[in-house]
């Protein structure tokens, strides 16, 4: 069974538009779990623009599945992540121009500062998740960082305007996932995933795990979480 993590940043988004306390992502943790979620992702950003630290340190008292922290790996973020005891950390560039996460880390070039964000957390037993574009260079780097598992970034898959660029972004997937399987790092895809492009994704049998938000909570504005949820686990489990 592929596992699903649902973000409920995108919930946190709509709050803080307006700023004040609701919608609450923390109240819709125990309807996605109970809707057949496998994790929950929550991204705690530098400028805190979605997702709040009251929301993570709730989150951690009542995730039931596994609690996934997304964060660029900062001084403050170790910090916060080492107080907060996710289950996995998922390391992520950021930067504050962006409207989302834009691609994923340059794990290569700084391979000696990942290997010691990997020690630090696998010292506090917390999962180490590294998001990578589809590039063997940067998946053979998460190996050498001490990755458990690495996130291939799905942007430019879903972001594909051509069959041709579609199926292109598809091979490097692919290709990726093949190294990842050979140095037995644990895969997982996201960003930009949708109810309608996942589906040949879900025919890679070694991506054993999707994180998804913005379109799930955009289906749930419709039909409520629950059955968004229900329909997204459906979609990556349908083969
Ligand atoms: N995975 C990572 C690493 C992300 O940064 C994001 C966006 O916060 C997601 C998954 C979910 O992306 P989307 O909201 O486009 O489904």
């Amino acid at each position: 069974m592929k596992k699903l993590g649902v973000n409920v940043d995108h919930i946190a988004t709509v709050r803080q538009a307006r700023k004040t306390n609701e919608p609450d992502p923390v109240s819709a943790i125990s309807l996605i779990e109970l809707a057949g979620a496998d994790s929950i992702v929550m991204h705690l950003r530098e400028d805190r623009r979605h997702t709040q630290d009251r929301d993570i340190e709730l989150a951690r008292k009542i995730v039931r599945t596994k609690l996934n922290m997304e964060m660029a790996p900062t001084q403050e973020m170790i910090k916060t992540a080492l107080d907060i005891k996710p289950d996995i950390v998922t390391l992520v560039p950021e930067r504050r121009e962006e409207l989302t996460t834009e691609g994923g880390l340059e794990v290569a070039l700084n391979l000696e500062s990942f290997k010691k964000y990997a020690r630090l957390f696998h010292d506090a037993d917390i999962i180490v998740s590294l998001f990578i574009d589809p590039d063997l260079d940067q998946v053979k780097a998460a190996h050498r960082a001490g990755a458990d598992v690495i996130e291939i970034s799905t942007a430019r898959y879903s972001e594909s305007k051509t069959r041709q660029e579609l199926e292109t972004n598809i091979q490097q997937i692919v290709n990726a996932v093949i190294t990842a399987e050979k140095l037995k790092l644990g895969v997982a895809a996201g960003h930009g995933l949708t109810y309608i492009n996942i589906e040949p994704l879900t025919r890679i049998d070694s991506i054993t795990e999707y994180n998804i938000g913005h379109s799930i909570i955009a289906r749930a504005v419709f039909t409520g979480i629950e059955r968004a949820v229900r329909e997204m686990k459906e979609k990556i489990n349908v083969r």
